[in-house]
């Protein structure tokens, strides 16, 4: 096991590169499922996430290609040699449920594993199985896996997702592009990363209208064509930069960030008291006073604030003057970040899913331990402005989603370097 060793309070000053988006590079890389021609993929970010992606492809018969010097990936499914995705892979990267749509509606079966839960909650799967059983799947759920059956193909159907759902929203997509007759997703996810697949299936030969909304038809087609596309850039990772960069007091230009993807984040970054625009090349972030103020968010489904943001906004928050309730509407155990703020001395009341954030004048350092994705990086935003030095420990759960992130902020003017971890199990 690794750990980051942070020592706090230097301003951040610079240009970060913003990689590739991990929610749109997986979904794409299971579209290569659809057919039997090449894909042609870049700005592909070398994460965990992708090369745990990439072995569950490869185990389905999918040649995979990346260079991770270039960020290019390609993807060729000429024939399929297996429909199973085994419980050793898939239970490293839930994400992996993506393939089960597009595997059934070009292999006529599959055999996923079901996903399991994972830190921030029991993550079901159940809209997914829904769904395609609206479109004809014969689906048994048996010994842990999703056994999904259309031997003679997906049929199009009206599908009324009960909520949003990114997952099924791109599963169900995938599916119906290859399904006979029209399929319309009803209370369909809007986010960009939905957007940026649907644009790569249309450029297959998909028939898609609606993307960016909560009604996408889709008029399934005999087979897609091979295609190259170019992953948008990661919202998520540009507002975590953005969060790094007015918590130290600094000034960062977020290259190839698209500041229309950040959407319900501008505003409370502008009532915090931070200047956030586009700028030639990407996007600029300050602090307007040497203050920021506490706001109040409630994650909510695109276009509305990211819960993928909710735990780095809350770092910002432990250091604003006032306070700010942050409300996780989306998970049902998000706040894991919050214990170990509390032990830097950040000052966070929970109730239920709101917790009350105080500011405090000074963060101290600490022995802190990652989570998971999203908690383990609100984690070294606050050691990046807490006095003395901060150690994050289990680290992998931040290379899941963080391409380089080390090396990305020590270029702007970070303390801090990737450890081995003694005495880690
Ligand atoms: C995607 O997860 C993202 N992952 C998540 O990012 C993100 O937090 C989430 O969307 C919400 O924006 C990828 O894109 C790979 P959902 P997903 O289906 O698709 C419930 C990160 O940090 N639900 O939109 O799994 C679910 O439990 C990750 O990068 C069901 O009940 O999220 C949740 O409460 C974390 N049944 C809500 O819906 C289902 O069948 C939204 O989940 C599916 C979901």
């Amino acid at each position: 096991m690794d750990k980051i060793r942070i020592t706090g309070g230097l301003p951040l000053n610079g240009e970060i590169e913003i990689s590739g988006a991990k929610n749109a590079a997986l979904p794409l890389m299971a579209a290569s499922l659809l057919t039997d021609q090449p894909l042609e993929f870049d700005r592909v970010p070398d994460l965990r996430d992708v090369a745990s992606l990439i072995e569950i492809l490869e185990e389905l018969g999918v040649a995979c290609a990346y260079d991770a010097q270039k960020k290019t990936l390609k993807l060729h499914a000429a024939r399929l040699s297996s429909c199973l995705a085994p419980y050793d892979l898939v239970r490293k990267m839930r994400a992996s449920i993506l393939v089960l749509g597009p595997l059934v509606a070009r292999h006529g079966e599959a055999k996923v594993s079901l996903p399991g839960g994972c830190a921030i909650g029991t993550r079901p799967v159940d809209m997914h199985i829904d769904a395609l059983r609206e479109l004809g799947a014969e689906i048994e759920l048996a010994e842990g896996y999703i056994h999904a059956r259309a031997p003679g193909g997906l049929v199009g159907a009206e599908i009324h997702f009960p909520k949003s759902s990114v997952g099924a929203t791109e599963n169900i997509m995938m599916a119906a592009t290859l399904a006979k007759g029209v399929t319309v997703l009803h209370n369909a996810a809007r986010e960009p990363e939905i957007v940026d697949l649907g644009g790569c299936l249309v450029k297959m030969g998909a028939e898609i209208e609606g993307l960016g909304t909560d009604k996408i038809t889709v008029r399934g087609k005999s087979f897609l064509r091979g295609t190259a596309h170019s992953v948008i850039a990661d919202r998520i990772e540009a507002g975590t930069f953005a969060i790094a960069g007015v918590m130290t007091g600094g000034a960062l230009l977020l290259k190839n960030a698209e500041i229309g993807h950040l959407g319900a984040m501008i505003d409370p970054f502008h009532k915090a008291g931070v200047d956030i625009a586009e700028v030639a090349g990407g996007v600029s972030v300050r602090r307007v006073k040497d203050v920021l103020r506490g706001v109040d968010i409630m994650t909510e489904p695109y276009p509305g604030f990211p819960t993928d943001l909710q735990a780095q906004m809350m770092s910002m928050l432990t250091i604003a003057t006032g306070a700010g309730m942050v409300t996780e509407t989306i998970f049902e155990n998000r706040f894991m970040h919050v214990p170990e703020l509390l032990r830097m001395g950040a000052d966070i009341t929970v109730h239920g899913s709101s917790a009350l954030v105080r500011g405090v004048k000074k963060l101290k350092g600490a022995d802190v331990m990652a989570t998971d994705l999203r908690a383990s990086v609100s984690l070294v935003l606050a050691g990046l402005v807490a006095e003395g030095a901060t150690s994050v420990h289990r680290i992998y759960h931040l290379e899941r989603g963080y391409e380089n992130i080390v090396g990305k902020l020590k270029a702007v003017g970070a303390k801090l370097e990737k450890l081995k971890d003694d005495g880690e199990d």
